[in-house]
């Protein structure tokens, strides 16, 4: 006789249908009429994310297309990507196709404060991004919203250069990037929420911690948020407890911001701050668009996230080379001696009339760049190159790749801050833009980073005070150059420490 034991065949019958879910979310085939762009040989099942996960993401797809083409289709599972490594299908895609890739994607974890729904990053090409990047723009960002905060810049500055002064006197070392954080943190929180975080109670490590965690985290953010889809259906948030707890943290800390912010502004009269103008948008009824208290959270999450890390790593870079490359700092001194002179420091105001430190930024920026993926979704069908590209396709431009393509740069591994200099340019207007469109450390379009004045001067007066003031000792002959990707982000595998002489 025959026994069935009920309970095994239910387990058995559940394991049939999860595995009939699993195949037909990750290893079927999509049935495609396309005609897609290349797909080079992948492995079984996870296809190209081996590529994704290793240490130097952006050499494994350089190498890719170096192999395959500039224009690939890559899956992550089932996952279609389609990935950009040359100047000339870069500036095709950013040229014609700027509102269709006018958004990011879903987001990774809604409720998240860090690349969540309520934040800018991901925020769908619509009325709150639109109202978001007005603000930005004009409230923060605008030239006379930057001429406004330049004494707060000025200020942060000098404490930057008494701090390594200091250093200096006690032969100790300097670590680059820690010392650039602390001035870039200080900046963006003043300019913010018009005041810096106290270093005495522990709330600026705090923030700057919590920003180094949320860096650690991107590459984990960008997987959640490509596999999102087919993991709904099973039910799986990936990454969830990580992203939330560093969330979580910044909600307790921003609430507490807030609260303060909302008392003192009851106290004292002060001019607006951005805090002040989110808070106005977010009590008044009557206001163009009514934001929510997450938004306002989630706008500080991501500003600190996108404006600080970034800019050390390029200030941490772009020392690094010029420190490898004794001719370009004695040229960039010899530079600033005569347009600032020797007895002041260098200041924003100069940056305009200092060519070659432009250009040595500039460099650092194509060779490093510390954001080197942009990523995008194809919000409808549409043809690149002759290739189809499907709705609702995720699109990386692999800004590294581009930025050190052989058909575009001359010596493209070399560091030359010349070839910023001057214009060899036709004066054409469609050969600007495609001269524009091959340098993509800020992205490009209307999505691009809105933070770029910024940037270049938070980079330019560190560069400037650092090699204007000081001589530079490193252990041995040359810097290690050796890179990493940690998070989403560019950085040397060994943090640069050298000893300043005044
Ligand atoms: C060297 C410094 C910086 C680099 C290399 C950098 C790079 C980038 C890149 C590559 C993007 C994506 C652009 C795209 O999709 O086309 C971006 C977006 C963004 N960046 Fe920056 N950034 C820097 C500094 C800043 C600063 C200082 C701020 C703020 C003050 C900032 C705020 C933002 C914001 C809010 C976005 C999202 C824009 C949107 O989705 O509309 N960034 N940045």
């Amino acid at each position: 006789m025959v026994t069935v034991d009920f309970q095994n065949c239910f387990i058995f019958t559940l394991l049939c249908l999860f595995s009939l879910l699993c195949y037909s979310l990750f290893f079927k085939k999509p049935k495609d009429c396309f005609n897609l762009p290349p797909s080079p040989p992948s492995l079984p099942i996870i296809r190209h994310l081996h590529l994704i996960l290793s240490a130097l993401t952006h050499k494994s797809l350089q190498k890719l297309s170096t192999r395959y083409g500039p224009l690939l289709h890559i899956r992550i599972f089932s996952v279609p990507i389609i990935l950009v490594s040359s100047a000339s299908v870069a500036y095709e895609i950013f040229k014609s196709h700027d509102v269709n890739i006018s958004s990011r994607g879903a987001a990774a974890i809604d409720e998240s404060l860090l690349f969540g729904s309520y934040g800018i990053v991901n925020a769908p090409y619509g009325d709150y991004w639109k109202f978001m990047k007005k603000l930005i723009v004009t409230k923060l960002l605008r030239q006379q919203a930057l001429d406004d905060s330049r004494g707060v810049r000025a200020e942060e500055l000098h404490r930057f250069y008494g701090s390594i002064l200091d250093k200096a006197r006690k032969n100790e070392t300097v670590e680059i990037a820690k010392e650039a954080m602390m001035l870039m943190n200080n900046i963006l929180c003043r300019m913010v929420m018009g005041r810096c975080l106290s270093e005495v109670n522990g709330e600026a490590e705090r923030v700057r911690g919590l920003v180094g965690e949320s860096y650690g985290l991107t590459k984990k953010v960008f997987l959640a948020a490509i596999l999102r889809r087919p993991l709904e259906k099973l039910r799986i948030p990936l990454f969830k407890t990580d992203i939330m707890d560093v969330s979580n943290r910044f909600n307790e800390l921003l609430e507490r911001l807030l609260v303060e912010h909302k008392e003192k502004l009851e106290e004292e009269h002060h001019s607006m701050d951005m805090m002040d103008v989110l808070l106005e948008a977010y009590g008044n009824e009557s206001s163009e668009y009514k934001i929510t208290r997450n938004q306002i959270k989630s706008f500080f999450v991501e500003f600190f996230v996108g404006g600080t890390d970034t800019s050390v790593q390029t200030t941490q870079w772009t020392m690094a080379e010029i420190i490898n490359n004794p001719n370009v700092l004695e040229r960039m001194r010899e530079e600033i001696d005569y347009v600032v002179g020797k007895s002041r420091l260098i200041q924003e105001t100069d940056i305009t009339n200092l060519p070659y430190l432009q250009a040595v930024v500039k460099e650092g920026l194509r060779l490093h760049p510390p954001a080197p993926f942009v990523t995008r979704t194809f919000q409808e069908r549409c043809e690149v190159k002759g290739f189809d590209i499907p709705e609702k396709t995720t699109l990386v431009v692999n800004a590294y790749a581009v930025m050190r393509d052989p058909y575009s740069w001359e010596d493209p591994n070399e560091f030359k801050p010349e070839r910023f200099l001057g214009s060899s340019r036709s004066g054409e207007e469609e050969d600007e833009k495609e001269q524009a469109l091959k340098y993509v450390p800020f992205g490009s379009g209307r999505r691009g980073c809105p933070g770029v004045n910024l940037a270049y001067i938070f980079v330019g007066t560190a560069i400037g005070v650092m090699v204007q003031c000081f001589d530079w000792r490193i252990k041995g002959d040359k810097v290690n150059m050796e890179e990493t990707f940690r998070g989403m982000s560019l950085t040397m595998v060994h943090p640069l420490k050298c000893i300043p002489v005044p």
